[in-house]
């Protein structure tokens, strides 16, 4: 796949700009504050929906204006395609080759990898940052993976509503909590299995770069400990047996404290 040009308007402060790009390789030089960040970030947010520099859509509108769009023009093996999204100050609207596609439609078409000094964060930061990025890969190759997430965090603000109305005896709560355990695991596995290709790759690619003198691996520990290759049944017995165990301060502090979020 190949990104072709791009258009964006009203992205922080570029107002109205058409690049265009080389196939093999595209630097971009100019003075602090000229917008070289930006248009990576642009680039960034017409693939994934996303900025890497902020969660708020508002701040990457040009100041004084009320929307933004940025469009991608791209080549895979059959076609040239399109993708683009246009925020205004309440949402967001994908559109791919031209026609409104929702998120999770939307979600994957192109993938791309950032890197910048803050994804240092990724290490030194705390596990919710890299749940979320990893969170986001997985879900970028696997749009099940997306459905999965949804689903546990609709499950969950049920599970908490009645951990904090303590009405955890109401036979619905069993339903819900079901639900969200059989979620819950799906994620873990999905994660487990992920982690363990990953850390091949990785530790594929580290040793042909530095000759075999060193290893890196990556090795998820979830809250259920770490696990190696566990079948689905296995994690979703630990993670009811883990629930188990904080059910009384579950209900004590009224919210769920352990899980895959
Ligand atoms: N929403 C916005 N509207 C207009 N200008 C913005 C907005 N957000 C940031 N800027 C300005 O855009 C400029 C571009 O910044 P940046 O892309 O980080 O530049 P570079 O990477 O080239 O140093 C900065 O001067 C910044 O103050
Ligand atoms: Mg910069």
């Amino acid at each position: 796949m190949q990104i072709l040009d791009m258009n964006m308007i009203n992205f922080r402060n570029l107002d109205d700009e058409h690049l265009e790009f080389d196939r093999r390789f595209n630097l971009f030089l100019g003075k602090n504050g000229q917008g070289k960040t930006s248009v990576l970030e642009a680039i960034y947010f017409t693939v994934t929906g996303k900025s890497f520099r902020t969660n708020k859509n508002k701040e990457m509108i040009k100041y004084g204006r009320h929307k933004m769009g940025a469009f991608v023009n791209y080549e895979d093996r059959i076609a040239l395609k399109s993708i683009s999204v246009k925020v205004d100050e309440k949402k967001k609207i994908y559109s791919y080759n031209r026609k409104h596609i929702k998120y999770d439609e939307f979600l994957g078409k192109l993938n791309i990898i950032s890197f910048i000094p803050e994804d240092i964060e990724l290490i030194i930061g705390s596990p919710s940052v890299r749940r979320s990025f990893f969170d986001y890969e997985i879900a970028q190759a696997d749009p099940e993976y997306y459905l999965y997430l949804k689903s546990v965090s609709k499950l969950l603000k049920f599970r908490n509503k009645y951990l904090k109305d303590k009405n955890t005896a109401d036979p619905m709560f069993e339903i819900y909590n079901s639900e969200f355990i059989k979620y819950a695991s799906l994620i873990v596995k999905k994660r487990i299995d992920y982690i363990k290709n990953v850390s091949r790759l990785l530790s594929l690619n580290y040793r042909k770069l530095f000759d075999g003198e060193k290893e890196l691996t990556l090795r998820y520990k979830s809250f259920l400990g770490e696990l190696r290759s566990p079948t689905l049944e296995e994690i979703e017995g630990k993670i009811r047996k883990s629930y188990g165990e904080v059910k009384g301060r579950e209900l004590r502090y009224g919210y769920s404290l352990i899980g895959p979020q």
